[in-house]
């Protein structure tokens, strides 16, 4: 049985210019201990998507529309806010994109880091320090006892990326969700907490979602990885299969733009045009602008996500035909 297992989840933003179809029917699920990546270009839903499995949109101009997302037999889409807040500070935790949307700035980061684990672990003052104290030790902060009377501000920009990660860790949840954490740090650091997400999965058991625009951050990190466009998934696999045999053209596009796919001299190759706009209704495959396989078939139905392979799903009718 799955640990999170999404059905169906649609997520629209009604908005005056019109509604944005920002997440449009995706399905995934989640193994215990598993760790599963969501790759696509900015813009097609990666955030959305699990800010929605948590409760976290803005409601208005957001709206769940249709789906679920079951964790531990309960539909979180159809959740209580009281329940979801229980699950979301200590059994499911999120690293979110950008450090200062979780940190508040007028608390000490000790403040922040004891508080969750009074209320969700029920642990005692003095108990709750010395868990902060070891968890910001293990994310690398130096004189930690010290710096839990820190405010964020008093850190640098990755310094507040690894205090959010001890945030996220210090209650040991079942599942992490991480959105681009690296995105914003410069490529040492990126690896270190890469490693570090790694090695506190195997210490804790704890299955990931890791999001990111970077192929090349999943291929060492997730087992399987879902690849979105345009608010739906259009290629999932095991990792190694999608690396080996990628079957839509848009996640071909996206490996060819990988830094160590092209010769050293060429140019980096990013893929020509642009991802539609998710206000006008999309007729036919949401890549078939951009993509150098579309016919017209492709221009007329949309592709449902079908297996071309055991584990391996695509929507592109010319995959599924076999003749890509
Ligand atoms: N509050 C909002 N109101 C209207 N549209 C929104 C809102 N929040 C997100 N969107 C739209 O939803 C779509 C998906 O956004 P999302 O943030 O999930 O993309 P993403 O894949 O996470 O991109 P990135 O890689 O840049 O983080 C975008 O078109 C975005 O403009
Ligand atoms: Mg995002």
């Amino acid at each position: 049985m799955p640990l999170l297992d999404i059905d169906d989840l649609r997520t629209y933003f009604h908005t005056r210019a019109g509604t944005v179809r920002a997440v449009d029917g995706i399905s995934l699920h989640v193994a215990e201990g598993e760790t599963l990546g969501i790759v696509g270009e900015s813009g097609s839903g990666k955030s959305v998507a699990m800010l929605s499995v948590l409760g976290l949109i803005p409601q208005p101009p957001g709206r769940i529309e249709a789906g679920r997302a079951v964790y531990d037999g309960v539909d979180l889409l159809h959740a209580p806010q009281s329940r979801l807040r229980r699950i979301r500070g200590s059994r499911i935790t999120m690293i979110f994109q950008d450090p200062m949307t979780s940190l508040n700035p007028y608390m000490t980061i000790g403040a922040q880091i004891i508080e969750p684990l009074r209320i969700h672990n029920g642990a005692s003052r003095a108990d709750a320090r010395d868990q902060a104290v070891s968890a910001l030790q293990r994310v690398g902060i130096q004189d930690a006892a010290e710096r839990l009377r820190s405010f964020p501000h008093q850190f640098s920009g990755g310094m507040r990326q690894r205090v959010m990660i001890a945030m996220a860790l210090v209650t040991r949840p079942r599942l992490l969700i991480a959105d681009e954490p690296t995105t914003a740090l410069d490529v040492t650091v990126q690896a270190q907490i890469l490693d570090l997400i790694r090695e506190l999965q195997g210490s804790l058991g704890m299955a990931v979602i890791l999001i990111t625009h970077d192929l090349g951050v999943v291929a060492g990190n997730c087992a399987r990885v879902a690849v979105m466009y345009a608010g739906r998934i259009v290629e999932s696999a095991a990792t190694d299969a999608l690396f080996a045999t990628p079957r839509h053209p848009y996640t071909q596009a996206l490996l060819a733009a990988l830094p160590g796919a092209r010769d050293r001299d060429a140019p980096l190759e990013s893929i020509p045009g642009f991802p539609p706009d998710l206000i006008a209704p999309i007729v036919g495959c949401p890549f078939a602008p951009r993509c150098v396989h579309a016919v017209d078939a492709c221009r007329e139905t949309t592709p449902a996500l079908e297996e071309t392979a055991p584990g391996h799903a695509t929507a592109c009718i010319r995959a599924q035909r076999g003749e890509l």
